[in-house]
């Protein structure tokens, strides 16, 4: 049995910068007499303990608001879906419940024809649920890794739902992007030809781990196919990588709202005129 705490690379960080800056103020202090050292040490020890203190009860603050928030979000999706197999988790890489619950609600009010997604998953499942409630709308996913192609389309089979659905393996390629002569990794197109005009389009991928400005390419490469009205959701969009590509939306002229959901990872919803 250990009883030494299991420390993280970030805990050990706080703790050699806290320990230095103590001894800085002890080393001050000392300058001026053995007593000012060990008060300025005690008053620094103190402070800094009790900064600690204050962060992590607000971190665990916000943590419960997010937890309440999952499962208000999870109730929703439980009693709308009619569930034939449990969903994989919504944690992690997938989408978040607040992400899964309004691309239900989207598709249940508005019963657009045709959905593109990039970047499938849980979202797919989720979607082909709420496609088959509304009983109209065409959903084809892309993914770039076909392994996660293939688990989703094994996920949508589990819940009998795989005749609603295409998964694309849809590999990235060198696409030009700006204009002004850059290029940058994104999804082939030449598999999805025909899915236009759309009528929801989620950006839900490439990973930024294939490149930083990952996502930005979904406006200038797809915008020229969207039907008016047209619905694009952007998930992640509280991480400043997408802070450009929320622009991009943004500004487009022909957008009549702006949705931008305070959850966990943030979920942005633009609709266009
Ligand atoms: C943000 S994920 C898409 C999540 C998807 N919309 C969902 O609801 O599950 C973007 C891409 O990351 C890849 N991916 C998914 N899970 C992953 C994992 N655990 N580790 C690494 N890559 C993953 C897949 O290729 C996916 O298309």
């Amino acid at each position: 049995m250990s009883s030494f705490p299991h420390l993280k690379h970030e805990d050990t960080r706080r703790l050699v910068v806290s320990s230095l800056i103590i001894l800085s103020i002890a080393i001050a202090g000392s300058f001026i007499s053995t007593e000012t050292a060990v008060i300025a040490t005690m008053v620094g020890a103190f402070t800094l303990g009790s900064l600690f203190v204050m962060h992590y009860h607000r971190e665990t603050a916000n943590q419960q608001v997010s937890l309440a928030e999952h499962f208000q979000d999870l109730q929703f999706l439980q009693s709308q879906l009619g569930l034939r197999k449990p969903l994989p988790y919504l944690t992690g890489w997938s989408a978040s419940p607040a992400l899964a619950s309004r691309l239900y609600s989207l598709i249940e009010e508005h019963k657009p024809a045709c959905i593109l997604e990039l970047g499938s998953g849980v979202s797919t499942v989720v979607m082909a649920y709420a496609i088959q409630k509304v009983g109209v709308g065409k959903l084809v996913s892309m993914d770039h890794d076909a392994t996660y192609a293939e688990k989703t389309r094994a996920e949508l089979q589990r819940h009998q739902l795989d005749h609603l659905v295409t998964i694309l393996h849809t590999p990235l390629i060198l696409t030009t992007t700006g204009g002004g002569g850059g290029s940058q990794p994104w999804y082939d197109l030449a598999q999805i030809q025909d899915v236009a005009p759309i009528n929801m389009l989620i950006v839900d991928g490439p990973p930024l781990s294939t490149c930083p400005d990952a996502r930005l390419p979904a406006f200038e490469q797809l915008s020229g196919r969207l039907a008016p009205g047209c619905i694009v959701v952007i998930d992640d969009s509280i991480r400043s990588e997408e802070k450009s590509s929320l622009d991009a939306w943004s500004s487009a002229c022909n957008v009549s709202r702006n949705e931008d959901i305070p959850s966990e990872k943030g979920v942005s919803v633009r609709y266009l005129k």
